[in-house]
């Protein structure tokens, strides 16, 4: 058992396609997704003591009891492990909330990785219980950059795409997931709109080592841009300011921008913090 804090950074995630096929018995959607884990991220502190139960104190914006995803990943260690041990978790927040960011995912698979190096049992891995605590979280398990299927949890690694210089913001709107699908199923029974089928191109240009900027998709985008004004406007200024492309992030609010050069990306992240925006580097 590892006592003292151990600490790791929980990044951002971005998809570069979100190709939403049809719903499933289950409720949930099945998804083609391209993953890419960029710079913006969470800063995650944990600690074994031997007062038992999971305390977590929360600096920034995020629930701070059994609501949060690090939380219920910590418990989940302990109940599957059997250890009678105690978790302290601090969680300094930089993602914001429903951002199509994942923070809370990376979050909770920060803590697992963590636990697993303080309270290690041969039997388990972070990668065993992850797709129990959320779709993303088995991707920040891996990180790097993946194909996505079924709810997002079925994994396939792929290689590191071309680096473009890359910029991510938040207009702070917030959108719920719940509402996103149905909104496109709603769309999609009325004929408005069809599924996209940009991932296999993506995965197959990061894969040759090609430029895969003009495949990046997100089927969200048709349903939620007309909806909310806010999040068309970051977009637009993204793209304003030279952005060879720009797509929204899961089903947002945040949108993400690809540049030429570092000089533009830059002045992007000016324009949209002096606009109100959470803005950072990706
Ligand atoms: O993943 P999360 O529990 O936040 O999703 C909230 C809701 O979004 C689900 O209850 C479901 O209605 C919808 N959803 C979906 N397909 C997915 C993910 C979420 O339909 N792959």
């Amino acid at each position: 058992m590892h006592t003292g804090w151990l600490c790791a950074n929980a990044h951002a995630k971005v998809n570069l396609t979100l190709d939403v096929g049809e719903p499933r018995p289950d409720g949930y959607h099945s998804l083609r997704t391209v993953y890419l884990q960029v710079a913006p991220c969470d800063h995650v502190s944990v600690c074994v003591t031997s007062v038992p139960g999971v305390r977590l104190k929360v600096q920034g914006n995020a629930p701070a009891g059994p609501d949060n995803l690090a939380f219920q990943a910590a418990s989940l260690w302990l109940e599957r492990t059997g250890f009678s041990a105690g978790v302290e978790i601090v969680l300094e927040k930089d993602l914001p909330m429903g951002a199509g960011l994942a923070g809370g995912s990376s979050d909770a698979a920060a803590v697992l990785i963590l636990l697993s190096q303080a309270l290690p049992d041969g039997a388990l891995s972070p990668e065993m219980l992850a797709a129990e605590l959320g779709s993303d979280v088995a991707f920040f398990v891996q990180g790097g950059c993946a194909l996505g299927e079924g709810r997002g949890e079925i994994l396939v690694p792929l290689p590191r795409p071309i680096a473009f210089p890359m910029v991510v913001a938040s207009p702070g709107v917030g959108v719920s997931t719940a509402w996103a699908y149905a909104e496109l199923d709603r769309c999609r029974n009325e004929g408005r709109v069809l599924p996209g089928r940009s991932t296999a191109l993506l995965a197959e240009a990061v894969m040759t080592g090609r430029d895969w900027r003009p495949f990046i998709n997100n089927d969200f985008e048709s349903v939620i841009l007309p909806a909310i004004p806010g999040i068309a406007a970051v977009k637009r200024t993204l793209l304003d300011c030279g952005a060879v492309a720009a797509m929204l992030c899961g089903s947002g609010d945040s949108v993400f921008g690809v540049f030429d050069t570092e000089e533009e990306a830059d002045a992007a992240v000016h324009r949209l913090a002096d606009a109100g925006c959470w803005c950072r580097r990706a």
